[in-house]
Parts: C-alpha cells; sequence; structure tokens
C-alpha cells in the first residue's frame, strides 16, 4: 500500500507512468467514454481548509470513476472536537478505500496515514501541495511536450527553467522536490524572512545540484525561465500575517515586465485562487501566456490517474 503525501514519495519511473495515464483517462472524459474501473470504492474527503478545486476536482474525479464520497470537515465532525487522530484513521480507513486530506501540519497526515488501512492523498498540508505540482507538471507537458509518447512527458521537462515568485511556502517545496527528482531548475524569489527551507523540502537528503537557485530580484528568477509561476502572499492558516506580508511582498507581483524577460514561449501557472493586483496583475493571469484554467481543469485528470494507481496498481 502506497500512501501519497509529498511529491517525494513517488519516483520519477511513477510519474512517467501517471502522466501517461492522466493522458488517457482525460481522453475518455473528453469523448464521453464512461469509464468505472473504481466502482463500489470510496474516498473519503477531509477538509480542515477550504477548498474550490480540491473539492470539486476529487469529488467529480471520483464519481466519474465510478466510486462515491463521503465529505467531512472539521465543523462537521469530531475531528473539531479532538478525537484523536490515530483514532479518525482507524475508523474511517476501515469503511472507506481511499482519503484525501486537506489540514495544516504535515505531522498530521503523516500520522494519519500511519494509522490507516488505505492509502492517504495529501490534499495541502502547511509544508506541501504534492496533487497540484502534479496537474501543474502535466499541463507543461501538454503545452510543451512535442512527440506525444509517454517517455515526452520526462524528457520535455528536463533542463527547464521554472521562475518560482513569491512566499516560500507548501507550493514553492513541492516545486522544489519535483525539481531535484524530475531534472529540471527552479529559480526562487522570494522576500527577506519568507525563503524555501531546504531541510523541509529535501530532510538530510543532499538535494541534486543545481536543482534550485534562489535570486533577491524576482526579475532575476524569471530571466529565461520557461514558466513562471507565483502564489498567494498569505496561505490558509497564516491571515495573522497579513498586514505585514502585504508590505513585504509588494515587489513580488508577476507582472508584463517579469514576463518580458523570461522566454518568448514562458507559460504563466497559478494555482488558484488568484489576487489580481497583489501576486500577479491581471494582463498576466488573463493574458496569452496564463495557462491557469488548463491547470485547474487538470487537477481533476490527474488526480483520477492518481486515485486508479493507488487502488489499483499499475495498468498494462
Ligand atoms: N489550488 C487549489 O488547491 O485550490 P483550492 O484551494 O480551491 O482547492
Ligand atoms: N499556498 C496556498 C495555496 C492554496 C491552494 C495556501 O496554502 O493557502
Amino acid at each position: 500500500m502506497k500512501h501519497y503525501l509529498q511529491f517525494a514519495d513517488f519516483t520519477a519511473d511513477e510519474y512517467q507512468y501517471l502522466f501517461a495515464r492522466a493522458a488517457i483517462i482525460k481522453g475518455k472524459f473528453k469523448s464521453y467514454e464512461k469509464y468505472h474501473p473504481l466502482a463500489d470504492r470510496t474516498l473519503a474527503m477531509i477538509f480542515e481548509k477550504a477548498s474550490t478545486r480540491t473539492r470539486v476536482s476529487f469529488e467529480a474525479g471520483m464519481y466519474q470513476l465510478g466510486g462515491s464520497v463521503v465529505h467531512l470537515t472539521t465543523g462537521d465532525s469530531q475531528l473539531g472536537r479532538a478525537e484523536p487522530i490515530e483514532d479518525s484513521a482507524r475508523v474511517i480507513s476501515r469503511m472507506t478505500d481511499l482519503v484525501m486530506i486537506r489540514t495544516f501540519g504535515q505531522d498530521k497526515i503523516a500520522r494519519f496515514a500511519e494509522y490507516s488501512r488505505v492509502p492517504v492523498i495529501n490534499g495541502l498540508t502547511n509544508e506541501f501541495h504534492p496533487c497540484q505540482i502534479l496537474a501543474d507538471l502535466f499541463t507543461f507537458i501538454e503545452h510543451r511536450g512535442s512527440r506525444g509518447d509517454a517517455g515526452d512527458a520526462l524528457s520535455c521537462l528536463q533542463g527547464k527553467v521554472v521562475a518560482w515568485v513569491g512566499d516560500g511556502n507548501n507550493m514553492a517545496n513541492t516545486w522544489l522536490q519535483a525539481a531535484d527528482l524530475l531534472g529540471f531548475t527552479v529559480h526562487v524569489s522570494t522576500p527577506g524572512g519568507y525563503e524555501v527551507d531546504e531541510k523541509l523540502a529535501f530532510g538530510d537528503r543532499q538535494p541534486r545540484a543545481g536543482c534550485y537557485k534562489v535570486f533577491s530580484n524576482p526579475m532575476d528568477a524569471c530571466r529565461g525561465a520557461d514558466l513562471v509561476t507565483t502564489d498567494v502572499w498569505t496561505s490558509m492558516g497564516y491571515e495573522a500575517e497579513n498586514e505585514a506580508r502585504k508590505k513585504a511582498f509588494a515587489d513580488w507581483c508577476v507582472d508584463a515586465e517579469m514576463m518580458a524577460v523570461a522566454r518568448s514561449d514562458a507559460l504563466f501557472m497559478h494555482c488558484l485562487p488568484a489576487h489580481r493586483g497583489e501576486e500577479v496583475m491581471a494582463d498576466v493571469i488573463d493574458g496569452p501566456q496564463s495557462v491557469v484554467w488548463d491547470e485547474a481543469e487538470n487537477r481533476m485528470h490527474v488526480q483520477k490517474a492518481l486515485m486508479e494507481y493507488l487502488l489499483l496498481g499499475r495498468l498494462a
């Protein structure tokens, strides 16, 4: 049994498989082909933070695969009344086949997984957001891959430069893990005090040399990039820091000038929800280089491939 708690939980070979399956599963959806490999299976979704995309993509995706979904939040379950996470894990995993959790600390999801009988998926923690990066990479491959075969997926990422402009948050940490594993480079630019934490992304392991570079000026991070990406200045759970962050992040707004120093065919991505005029200007997110709506839709297709893989393993 496998869990998907962070991007580094899977190998490059597993990602190659997942990207290929996501393309096949997306094709079935687009042609209205019924595909019910998870009939009679149930996904439990636990949300301790708000969500639009994660909820809709997992819920719609599971129904499309023939399964069903149970939706729990802190407020409407015993999770909000201090039932130990270990007990919740034992109980929920006796009645369902798969669990997706969006919560605060990574330690909480790790503890849940330790006591779960079924695979657990990270739907966002303070530290990581692996499902989002899975969708982002699939979207990049769709737009920039050339050969269209399974091997194309990974080769299209190798040697590329992704510019991360903004907070050293859950998304940034996950980009670092992906770059280390899949052979591209992340140019990270954050305000002072909001840097990425290498220990968090890589633990005691030495990352691949050159998998990320730090730039104090976001313009320098964007120079020559194949993909420019950012995220909200204040992530969920950090709302008390909102005013301080607004001041600190004022220069970390992706605008037309930053896009102009990236490659001319550079894509723009944002995991959403976005704040136009804060971390990104409207003419960038609503402009021709932006692929944010494909990125959002692809959450569903890649997560269907992920759920299929966790429950059924590799299909021939
Ligand atoms: N990108 C993302 O995870 O969006 P939601 O918070 O709406 O789920
Ligand atoms: N970094 C953001 C992502 C939201 C999808 C947050 O954690 O709130």
